[in-house]
């Protein structure tokens, strides 16, 4: 299957698909970006990441000339093109192109592109085993410095720092606090309790990004009758938990058993996360955006 890119009205294949080097997100991180998946040839809860990019494209200020409608259509077209029937699509809208921070100083017209290709983010065994996951020594970028709501492609600098610094520690995930110590997130996913049957989650003011998967889970979870607190949490809430798993377009739901190599509960996925697990798989693949 074709890995393709739709690049400012043109399809090309990834292989030669090229952006100016002049490009503000290449030259400064300013753009933003939405990771989205396909299962079974239906795109999955493509309005919820269409309705964050664009949410993201106003409070950055973007002259973007593409309706939300339009974007929608074409992202759908790209991947019928591209027939990936099971794939990860890359969806990136940067500020425009020129030199200098200044946006009055360059061609506002923002770069679109939409990458149709696919992604396995962990290994398959680490969904059956779970995730080992350290606590990380950077923090999440404060909230009134850059709302994390914006999935901006420029903060994503210190996620890498934390991802590289947990590869060194031999785990699989690294744990990011807010300037508080609360938990806020993982490097690329966003991160679930369970005490007792009780699932929490870091409330959306801790720093977080506010995770398609998560709101899905929360979702489903409730639809299943577990209690679920969006609230402020601590190491020790992870240390005290019986389960834990983390969400993400890319990660899906994957369990998490341990901390700074102390075993969460007894250390094995356990029946709440596994519960989840099932439950959001039996979605994918049914619900969706069909191309
Ligand atoms: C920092 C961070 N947190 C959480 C998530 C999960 O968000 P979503 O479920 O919308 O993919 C991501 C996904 O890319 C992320 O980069």
């Amino acid at each position: 299957m074709p890995k393709l890119v739709w690049l400012n009205g043109q399809v090309m294949p990834l292989e030669t698909a090229t952006t100016s080097v002049a490009d503000h997100a290449h030259l400064y991180g300013d753009g933003l970006f939405e990771g989205i998946r396909i299962y079974n040839s239906l795109v999955w809860k493509l309005d919820e990441h269409l309705e964050r990019l664009y949410h993201g494209i106003r409070l950055l200020g973007f002259h973007m000339h593409i309706e939300c409608a339009e974007l929608r259509k074409t992202l759908l077209d790209v991947c019928s093109q591209a027939q990936i029937s099971d794939g990860y699509i890359r969806l990136n809208v940067t500020r425009g192109t020129g030199l200098g921070l200044d946006p009055k100083g360059i061609d506002t017209t923002p770069n679109v592109m939409i990458m149709v290709s696919t992604l396995a983010l962990y290994p398959q065994e680490a969904y059956e085993m779970g995730l080992s996951v350290v606590t990380s020594s950077i923090r999440v970028i404060s909230a009134d410095a850059l709302d994390p709501r914006l999935k901006c492609i420029g903060r994503y600098a210190s996620n890498i720092l934390a991802k590289a610094e947990a590869n060194r520690a031999g785990a699989g995930e690294g744990l990011m606090l807010n300037a508080l110590g609360q938990i806020a997130e993982c490097t690329g996913d966003n991160i679930f309790l369970i005490s007792k049957g009780i699932i929490r989650t870091p409330h959306a003011s801790c720093g977080i990004l506010k995770g398609v998967t998560r709101d899905t889970v929360i979702e489903i979870a409730k639809e299943a009758g577990y209690t679920v607190e969006e609230t402020f949490l601590s190491t020790f809430d992870a240390f005290a938990a019986d389960e834990a798993f983390l969400t993400g377009t890319a990660a899906e739901v994957i369990p998490m058993i341990s901390l700074d190599t102390k075993p969460i509960g007894a250390g094995t996925p356990g029946p709440v996360t596994r519960d989840l697990m099932a439950r959001f798989r039996a979605k994918t693949g049914v619900e969706g955006v069909p191309f």
